[in-house]
């Protein structure tokens, strides 16, 4: 039996512009931490980087009408910092112009542009005085909003502050898996908090400017279960991937307070980086993070089954390894004691679990703990699978077709029991360069061939097609 998505249901696709623009110092461009990084030997699997990526910068135009092909209604897309403002100083004119015309040209296409302001790749020179380790930072980030809003205001309407903090601070400030790389519990914590002050202070500035606009957050959450829920160290490993993970983030957001459960976990592990941490966290902040948006991204991957008890058949742990899975610093200041289990679903190319059932229970759990009357919006979802090029040039990845049809379903599934969510996009719309992984991990529904720049719609890309034309599963 197919079942119909409810009008106004928007489908679409998200990229973000480190891993797909190229033209890295091109017309005024100077480094973020990524061009960094990316140089830093080791860090990146075979010394990738963004220079050239999928050379949208150039091919902006053909991108475009590629997604109109596909049918999509609306397209995620991110504004590199340190092109619109290079080196976090004045405003880049021919830095913003790519934007405008990018937006232009959604719009002409009928695309609804969908943007975010941070997808990770912060100046460089900011970086050097601090990254998000440092206050400043947070007003930093509000002006080079309103840059954007200069010059973007009177055509976009959804706005995304930051994409996924949880991995711009502790996979990047404690695991060192991302830039800058540091490995720190304190840096980590702070820089959480001030992506958060970010956050809050852009969305002051920018519904100060227009009361009219969409502003929203993108997280990533997971589903995190115990394996026995009868077992009180399962429940305990659990509850302590919950916070770290997903309540860090939801609690100060929607509920104006940092989980106090974690914060005590953490200064058990590290009390000089908690009191450092609470000394950032001035009076009036959490008002500031707590102001009420108008739409919550949930980026979803996979979830995790959690023991407290050590695992004999070894485990599935998806987030202590970097690029060329070797183990790294844990991104989860309180890790001790906590284990992950193998269940045997099913593994993308990443090795992560397919789950979708996890992302219908996801969207309940936010919606009734945190987002209220919120709409929630899929903004990320997807897998990266060893594609075959066939003699004919077509890539059959039946695999991710698959996934794809199903995390669509599962979205309905939350629909119809009553979540209020609006939107679906696909991660992602082109192959690119997968941060630590390089160019060999491809989670495009469009391929690229990065010798010719060639675009070829793969199989699940016709089957995405297919799903928005009908606008049903
Ligand atoms: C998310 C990122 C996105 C992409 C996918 C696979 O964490 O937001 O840029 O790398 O993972």
């Amino acid at each position: 039996m197919t079942r119909s998505f409810p009008d106004g249901f928007l489908f679409g696709t998200a990229t973000a512009a480190y891993q797909i623009e190229g033209a890295a110092f091109e017309d005024g461009r100077t480094a973020s931490i990524w061009d960094a990084f990316s140089r830093v030997p080791g860090a990146v699997v075979n010394g990738d980087n963004g220079d050239v990526a999928c050379d949208h910068y150039h091919r902006y135009r053909d991108d475009v009408a590629l997604m109109k092909q596909l049918g999509l209604q609306t397209y995620r897309f991110s504004t590199s910092w340190s092109r619109v403002r290079p080196d976090g100083g004045p405003v880049n004119a021919q830095g913003i112009d790519f934007y405008s015309r990018l937006v232009d040209e959604l719009l002409a296409a009928d695309i609804v542009p969908w943007l975010t302001l941070h997808h990770w790749d912060m100046p460089q020179a900011l970086e050097e005085q601090g990254g998000w380790t440092s206050r400043d930072t947070a007003q930093r980030f509000a002006d080079y909003a309103l840059s954007v809003h200069d010059a973007l205001g009177d055509r976009v309407q959804h706005w995304t502050t930051m994409n996924e903090p949880w991995c711009s601070s502790f996979l990047s400030y404690t695991a060192g898996v991302h830039a800058p790389g540091r490995t720190s519990i304190r840096d980590g914590l702070l820089a959480s908090h001030h992506l958060l002050l970010a956050h809050g202070t852009a969305v002051q500035a920018l519904r100060e400017r227009d009361a009219t606009l969409d502003l929203g957050i993108t997280l990533n959450l997971t589903v995190a279960d115990a394996a026995d829920d009868k077992d009180p160290l399962d429940l305990d490993a659990a509850r302590r991937i919950d916070g770290q993970f997903n309540r860090w983030f939801l609690d100060p957001l929607f509920h104006g307070e940092y989980p106090s459960d974690i914060v005590r976990d953490i200064r058990d592990v590290d009390a000089a980086a908690v009191s450092d941490w609470q000394d950032a966290v001035h009076d009036g902040d959490l008002q500031i993070i707590s102001a009420p948006l108008d739409a919550l991204g949930i980026n979803y991957y996979h979830g995790e089954l959690l023991s407290g008890h050590p695992q004999s058949g070894g485990e599935g742990n998806p987030h202590e390894t970097d690029g060329q899975q070797r183990p790294t610093a844990s991104p989860f200041p309180s890790h001790e004691g906590i284990h992950w289990v193998e269940r045997g679903l099913p593994r993308t190319g990443m090795d992560w679990e397919v789950q979708p059932e996890g992302l219908t229970r996801l969207l309940q759990r936010v919606a009734a703990d945190y987002a209220g009357s919120v709409p929630l919006y899929v903004t990320e979802n997807g897998a990266a699978y060893d594609d075959v090029v066939g003699e004919d040039g077509e890539v059959a990845d039946a695999d991710r077709a698959a996934f794809l049809r199903e995390h669509v379903s599962a979205t309905l599934d939350a629909v119809e029991s009553g979540v209020d969510v609006r939107g679906y996009f696909y991660w992602s719309l082109l192959d690119n360069f997968e941060w630590a992984w390089g160019y060999g991990k491809r989670f495009g529904i469009v391929r690229v061939d990065y010798d010719t720049q060639r675009r070829a719609i793969k199989q699940s890309g016709r089957e995405y097609a297919r799903i928005i034309a009908a606008r049903a599963v």
